[in-house]
């Protein structure tokens, strides 16, 4: 909002603003109403998704927070929902099978073991947009895979990170893989912004996406199909990190102070803002509400704020194997934490408390060039604070000298 105020009131401005607005409705009738109306595909017979609301919903397993494990039922999804040019993989070859073969999601001993990365298929949501080539390549395996929950409307801030932090050139030496993480949105909006999507997609692609609603509450169901992603597409990752699209991440400084290109990759480590102690919030009205039904305990153990945590590839499979018998929880970082005590994986404190930031950190480039994470921040600020620390990084605390170190720890 404050952005509008302040950039929109130039006569420029406004006028740019009415051409858009004026682009977005020439963009509706042509890719939705008319082709309702003629019944035809936009684009001449180009191939899409065929997302209509009731098909989809028709293929979406049931979800119920409430329901117990045994409860989830493995849908197979029908072809027609899967044709699309926009990578998007049959369900054949993502090896989603039918509700007998689903005991092999829990057991190893079935038969798939490394056809399908040990066991582990997509999970109860089929990929709409997938990226299966990504991670193998012909390179080497990656040494960082970047996980980034985002949103479809998210546009500005996905380009800000491709320009910024999330650039696959910023450790050209250690191998860089960014993935956007998505859920699809239902209704004529997110046909609109599921097309949009896909040609994102084709261009840059960084972009993954399940058949899931993208909502808050399912954020869990994302984070999941990131490390799904991982187990089954890229078990050879050195290390991943999952953050949300509104954080600076200093991606240099995590892959050369804190994790160490030079050293021997690290196993069951996880690491990041750790909280601990933590008690569910019992408050019906608070964003972060547990009932005691979903979680009955009274403390929560250690787990990482989710705007970002770091973990070794290995972690990934185990992680997502854990999760297919432990009730699923809608606050994701104390999901996944609850997941890694169930696998007796102790979280590693991170060198310092200054690198995990989970509140923004006034911006200096002496506090930026140390540490590794600062949430909260519009795409234009990601760009604007970032190359100024690209062009001060070599001397990011002589303006500071005064405070040196004590700046630091603000
Ligand atoms: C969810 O599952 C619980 C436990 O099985 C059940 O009591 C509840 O009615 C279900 N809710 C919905 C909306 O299906
Ligand atoms: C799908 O991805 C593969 C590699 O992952 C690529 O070779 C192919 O061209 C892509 N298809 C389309 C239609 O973009
Ligand atoms: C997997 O299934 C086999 C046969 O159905 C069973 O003998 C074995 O105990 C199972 N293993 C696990 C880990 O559940
Ligand atoms: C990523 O970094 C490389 C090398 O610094 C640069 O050439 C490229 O333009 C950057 N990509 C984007 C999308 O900004
Ligand atoms: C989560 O996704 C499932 C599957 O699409 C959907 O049925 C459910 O309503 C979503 N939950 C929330 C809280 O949005």
């Amino acid at each position: 909002m404050q952005w509008r105020r302040r950039h929109c009131c130039a006569h420029t401005a406004k006028f740019l603003y009415l051409l858009s607005l004026l682009g977005l409705l020439v963009f509706l009738v042509h890719q939705v109403w008319l082709p309702k109306l003629t019944g035809k595909p936009w684009g001449g017979g180009h191939p899409l998704v065929s997302f209509g609301g009731d098909e989809l919903r028709a293929t979406r397993p049931e979800w119920n927070l409430s329901a117990p494990q045994s409860a989830w039922r493995f849908v197979r999804v029908p072809r027609q929902v899967l044709t699309s040019d926009a990578n998007v993989s049959s369900p054949e070859k993502e090896g989603v099978r039918s509700p007998q073969g689903d005991a092999g999601l829990q057991n190893t001993s079935t038969g798939v073991e490394g056809e399908l990365g040990g066991g582990v298929t997509h999970g109860p949501f089929p990929y709409v947009i997938n990226e299966p080539d990504k991670c193998a390549g012909g390179r080497a395996a990656p040494f960082l895979v970047l996980l980034i929950a985002t949103e479809a409307r998210q546009v500005e801030a996905r380009n800000a990170i491709r320009q910024t932090w999330g650039n696959e050139s910023g450790a050209p030496a250690q191998g860089l893989v960014r993935l956007f993480l998505l859920g699809t949105n239902e209704g004529e909006l997110g046909l609109l912004q599921q097309r949009m999507l896909e040609a994102e997609s084709r261009r840059y692609r960084d972009i993954i996406q399940q058949d899931f609603v993208d909502s808050y509450k399912n954020l869990t169901m994302k984070t999941l199909m990131g490390m799904n992603w991982v187990a089954v597409h890229c078990p050879q990752a050195g290390y991943v990190m999952k953050t949300d699209s509104d954080v600076f991440v200093n991606t240099e400084y995590l892959v050369h102070k804190l994790l160490g290109p030079d050293q021997q990759l690290r196993k069951n480590y996880f690491t990041g803002n750790n909280m601990r102690g933590y008690a569910p919030n019992r408050n019906k009205n608070s964003k972060w509400y547990m009932s005691p039904e979903l979680y009955p305990s009274d403390k929560y153990p250690t787990f990482c704020s989710g705007t970002g945590y770091v973990f070794s590839g290995d972690l990934a499979r185990k992680i997502y194997r854990v999760s297919l018998r432990v009730r699923r929880l809608h606050l994701e970082d104390v999901y996944v934490g609850i997941c890694l005590a169930e696998l007796r994986i102790e979280l590693t404190p991170p060198p310092n408390e200054f690198l995990f930031n989970h509140w923004r950190v006034s911006y200096s480039s002496c506090k930026y060039s140390h540490l590794i994470t600062s949430h909260g921040f519009h795409p234009n600020e990601l760009l604007k604070y970032w190359h100024h620390l690209q062009s001060n990084k070599r001397n990011a605390c002589i303006n500071t000298a005064r405070g040196g170190r004590a700046t630091l720890m603000q």
